[in-house]
């Protein structure tokens, strides 16, 4: 069949259009069912705890992914500034991942042992108080709700809807969620989940 007679009947030309879209699709979707790369946890990732899990959610609630991504890209001025470039492997028990595509302020996927809380308590409060030029906002009130009443009031119900899509809780991660955010602030869960973030990849965040 010449390319002119294709190209001459509509009903001809849609027809192969589509085989060609769908042939195209197939051959760039179909291969990653089978890349365990993308799909397997990098050596000793760990899922969030109670604590994390629900600091995670004050993150998410806040925008703080509007400023902050959590995706360090693989060239130098990246890795020099932030450790390790992210893999996808450590993102299996994010759902929905935070990678962000905005950096008003620094990358946040391994800032976790980089100050103490101390430090991040302050910065939250205010933060020109630590980082004199700072235009990050205040999240002053976080210090003044209580997790449980707020982020973490369905953490049990949150834990076994993440079991349920593969990410490995034990029973006893359940059974004990409400128990740790006992009397936690929003600013102690959220502190948690900042301190945690690029140390349950050990392989990777000790990395330089
Ligand atoms: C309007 C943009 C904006 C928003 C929203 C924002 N930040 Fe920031 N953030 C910044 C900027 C700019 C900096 C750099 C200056 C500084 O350290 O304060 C920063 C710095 C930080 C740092 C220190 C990072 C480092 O490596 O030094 C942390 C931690 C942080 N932000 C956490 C948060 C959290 C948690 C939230 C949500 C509750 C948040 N930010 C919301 C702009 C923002």
């Amino acid at each position: 069949m010449s390319q002119e007679k294709i190209e001459k009947n509509v009903a001809l030309l849609i027809v192969f259009t589509l085989l060609a879209v769908i042939w195209g699709g197939l051959v760039e979707i179909v291969p990653l069912f089978f890349q365990t790369s993308t799909t397997t946890a990098v050596e000793g990732l760990k899922p969030y705890d109670a604590v994390q899990l629900a600091g995670r959610e004050v993150y998410i609630r806040e925008g703080c992914y509007n400023c902050h991504s959590q995706m360090i890209r693989p060239f130098r001025a990246e890795t020099e500034r932030y450790g390790h470039y992210s893999v996808a492997g450590e993102f299996v028990y994010d759902h929905p991942f935070q990678w962000g595509s905005k950096r008003t302020g620094p990358d946040l996927q391994r800032v976790g042992n980089r100050y103490s809380d101390e430090w991040h308590r302050a910065h939250l409060r205010n933060p020109r108080s630590v980082v004199q030029d700072s235009n990050m906002p205040s999240y002053f009130w976080l210090e003044k709700t209580l997790a449980s009443d707020t982020v973490g009031h369905d953490i049990v119900e949150k834990i076994s809807a993440l079991r349920a899509i593969g990410v490995p809780y034990e029973e006893s991660d359940i059974t004990g969620a409400r128990d740790a955010l006992k009397d936690k602030t929003e600013a102690d869960v959220l502190i948690a989940y900042l301190q945690g973030l690029g140390q349950s990849s050990p392989t990777l965040s000790n990395f330089q």
